[in-house]
């Protein structure tokens, strides 16, 4: 029988993967299994997997083709969505691959474990529904300043590119009640700042007709908890992007002023392709609406370029409005075809050459405006929660309420607390400042 002391997990992807990860990383931890951190060291190793672009997968098939060469007497799981998406595939190409876990089915690791030890054969576990029990299962945190939660997991947009609706399954949100508890013992924890998690956090409660706490009554009950400082949310679909929530985002003194607000495209031919349900006009009329609300109000974004048939005006589109709205942070992505998607039976007809220039053109834009934003920085003075020692063991690192980094010279003793800062320049994509 194997005997197993160690494990290493490895997280690709988005924070609900990481949170993942927590969830997985206790179970073990509380069946005496020591965490480390290099896979040699490691009796199992862990993959947390990603699905949303075709790089992802590949990075941990490399992986794969890796251990298949010197597997040794590890154990060896994938989890996430490739677990949700490839199915029985792995095991098959890769039979020295020992479990999948899917993205419903966190609270079996142990399980897959025992039984893999016992009968030494593959094991899987991939259910499409909700998992039980996973609401009232709080992960262990390794930061212990901030923490996320998982409020609601799933989505129904079905957008045509994307690949989650297949990999996360649709949306369900967890009851507040949990919520809230899962708030308060990491407030006890030392937690100041908490970011509520979700495929589309702004469709909290939608899925539960007889519920009457949406998204924004969720931000009022959170913005009571003791000893939180800061509450942040992500990701949010634009459609449902409401007033309510705007004024929440206003009117609460812990809910911090950034709103990440993807908007894939700017050209309503793409949009519509996309299925993203609005057009730029009713996009821009939002924004406009949140910043008359809400005047220092940060605004992030998620883009694709080369969608199919992504004409040089389409794009031209996407750049002025990009340049329009001068977006604080900008994910910028190349379109990759997903499996079984509505997207993925159209041509992707745009090269990879021009995907990459339009990729680094926006790129190029981003930073250009950041300067103008950051020059405008020096001189105010922010709201700092301190989060870490930086790299050169001098300064404290940081951020505002509204998500800029931030580098000051101070006391350690200032970890977890919040400062008042003067900014005085920046340096790439980090202000500098003095603690006041
Ligand atoms: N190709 C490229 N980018 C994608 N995204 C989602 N699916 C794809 C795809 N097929 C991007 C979107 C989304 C972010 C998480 O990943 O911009 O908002
Ligand atoms: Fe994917 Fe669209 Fe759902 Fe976001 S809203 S997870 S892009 S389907």
């Amino acid at each position: 029988m194997k005997i197993l002391n160690t494990f290493y997990i490895r997280t690709y992807g988005c924070q609900m993967n990481e949170l993942d990860s927590e969830i997985i990383s206790t179970q073990l931890e509380m069946r005496n299994l020591k965490k480390v951190s290099e896979e040699e060291e490691a009796d199992i190793i862990i993959l947390n997997t990603c699905s949303i672009r075709d790089l992802s997968e590949k990075k941990v098939l490399g992986k794969l083709f890796e251990y298949k060469k010197d597997k040794k007497d590890k154990i060896i799981g994938v989890c996430g969505c490739m677990a949700m998406n490839q199915k029985d595939k792995l095991l098959k190409k890769f039979p020295h691959l020992d479990f999948i876990l899917g993205t419903n089915n966190l609270l079996d690791i142990n399980k897959i474990l025992d039984d893999i030890i016992q009968k030494n054969t593959q094991e899987k576990k991939i259910d499409l529904n909700y998992e039980i029990g996973i609401e009232n299962f709080f992960a262990k945190r390794e930061n212990k300043i901030k923490a996320s939660i998982s409020i609601i997991r799933g989505c129904n947009n079905f957008c045509s590119y994307c690949i989650v609706p297949q990999t996360r399954g649709r949306e369900v949100s967890r009851d507040s009640n949990s919520i809230i508890k899962e708030a308060s013992h990491l407030a006890n924890q030392g937690i100041k700042e908490i970011t509520l998690l979700g495929q589309n956090v702004n469709s909290y409660g939608l899925d539960k007709p007889n519920s009457k706490i949406l998204f924004p009554d969720l931000l009022y009950m959170l913005d009571k908890v003791d000893g939180i400082e800061r509450i942040r949310f992500m990701t949010s679909h634009p459609k449902d992007i409401t007033k309510d929530l705007m004024l929440a985002l206003r009117d609460l003194k812990k809910v911090c002023e950034f709103v990440h607000f993807p908007m894939q495209a700017g050209s309503n031919k793409i949009l519509k392709a996309m299925r993203r349900t609005y057009t730029k006009e009713h996009y821009l009329e939002k924004i406009n609406f949140l910043k008359s609300l809400i005047p220092n109000v940060t605004i992030g974004t998620d883009i694709i370029v080369g969608f199919p048939n992504e004409s040089d005006e389409d794009f031209d589109e996407t750049y002025k409005l990009f340049d329009e709205i001068k977006f604080d942070t900008a994910f910028i992505f190349a379109y990759s075809p997903r499996q079984n998607t509505l997207a993925s039976r159209y041509d992707d007809n745009i090269s990879n050459t021009l995907k990459q220039q339009r990729l680094q053109k926006l790129l190029k834009l981003f930073h250009k405006n950041l300067k103008t934003k950051y020059d405008k920085l020096i001189g105010t003075k922010q709201e700092v929660l301190v989060e870490r020692l930086n790299k050169d063991k001098k300064s404290l690192k940081g951020r505002t309420r509204t998500f800029e980094k931030v580098l000051f010279a101070a006391d350690p003793k200032l970890i977890g607390s919040l400062q008042i800062v003067d900014i005085k320049n920046f340096s790439h994509q980090t202000l500098i400042g003095e603690l006041i």
